[in-house]
C-alpha cells in the first residue's frame, strides 16, 4: 500500500526533488501529502509546488515557544494524512511529543558519517578537522539529536583543499541516491529496528553486515604494494 509521507524542509530542497524524481518515476511506493517548511523563503516550497504538491509554512519565529510550534507542526503533518515523515534539510529539533507520535517512522539524513560531526554544520565541521573520508547518514529520529538508528551511509572522500562547501557538494551527490533508497525500504514496511539497528528484510541482516560485502573505500587511496 503506498505510504502517505510529510517532507519537512528548510532550504533549497535538492533531497525533496530527489525524493519527488524516484516516486514519480515509481521507485518509492510513496506519496507526498504535504511540504511543510519552517522557513516561508525556502526554495523547497517552489519546488513543491512545481509538482503540485500541498505546502504548509510555519515561521518558527511566529510562535510564543517551541512547544507551540512543535504543536503546530505535528497538527500540519497529521492533518495531511502522513503516516511517516521525513526530514530533508529540516533545521529544528522536533520535540519529544512529536517524536511519540510518530515513533520509528522518522527519517532524517545529515550530512556526515554519524556519530561524528552532528548538528547543523555536519560537512564544515568535518572539513575543518581534515578527515579523509566523510559522508552522509540516513537515520531514524529519536529525542536526541542526530542520534537514532543507522539505516544506511554513503562514504566519499574528503581533501585538504575542501572547505564545507566543496566537501558538502560531494555529499550532497551521494545523499540524493541514498535517502531515495532508505524511503523506498520504509514505503516496503522492509525496515525495524531492533536496540541500536536497524533491519533491513527480508534478508534480516543488519545492514552493517551487507557493507562488509561492498567496496572499502580508503582516502587517499593506497599506493600499489600496499
Ligand atoms: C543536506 O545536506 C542535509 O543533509 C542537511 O541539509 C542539507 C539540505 O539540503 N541537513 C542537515 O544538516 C541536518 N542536520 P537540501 O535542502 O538541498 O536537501
Amino acid at each position: 500500500m503506498t505510504l502517505p509521507i510529510a517532507v519537512l524542509v528548510s532550504g533549497s530542497g535538492s533531497n525533496l526533488q530527489a525524493l519527488i524524481d524516484h516516486i514519480e518515476a515509481g521507485r518509492i511506493d510513496a506519496r507526498i501529502t504535504a511540504v511543510v517548511s519552517n522557513k516561508a523563503e525556502a526554495q523547497a516550497l517552489a519546488r513543491a509546488r512545481n509538482h503540485g504538491l500541498a505546502t504548509v509554512t510555519l515561521p518558527h519565529g511566529d510562535f510564543p515557544d517551541r512547544a507551540a510550534f512543535d504543536a503546530a507542526l505535528l497538527g500540519a503533518v497529521r492533518g495531511s494524512g502522513a503516516e511517516a515523515v521525513v526530514l530533508a534539510g529540516f533545521m529544528r529539533i522536533l520535540g519529544a511529543d512529536f517524536v511519540t507520535a510518530y515513533r520509528q517512522r522518522i527519517l532524517n539524513i545529515h550530512p556526515a558519517l554519524l556519530p561524528s560531526f552532528p548538528g547543523i554544520r555536519g560537512a564544515a565541521d568535518a572539513a575543518a578537522y581534515g578527515v579523509t573520508v566523510a559522508g552522509a547518514t540516513v537515520h531514524f529520529v529519536d529525542e536526541k539529536m542526530d542520534n537514532g538508528p543507522i539505516v544506511i551511509q554513503a562514504a566519499v572522500p574528503a581533501r585538504p583543499g575542501d572547505d564545507g562547501a566543496s566537501l558538502g557538494a560531494r555529499i550532497l551527490a551521494f545523499e540524493h541516491r541514498i535517502y531515495p533508497q532508505a524511503v523506498a525500504w520504509l514505503a516496503a514496511g522492509r525496515l525495524s529496528i531492533d536496540g541500536r539497528k536497524t533491519r533491513l528484510a527480508p534478508a534480516g541482516l543488519p545492514l552493517a553486515d551487507l557493507a562488509e560485502a561492498g567496496p572499502c573505500l580508503v582516502s587517499p587511496p593506497l599506493e600499489s604494494g600496499f
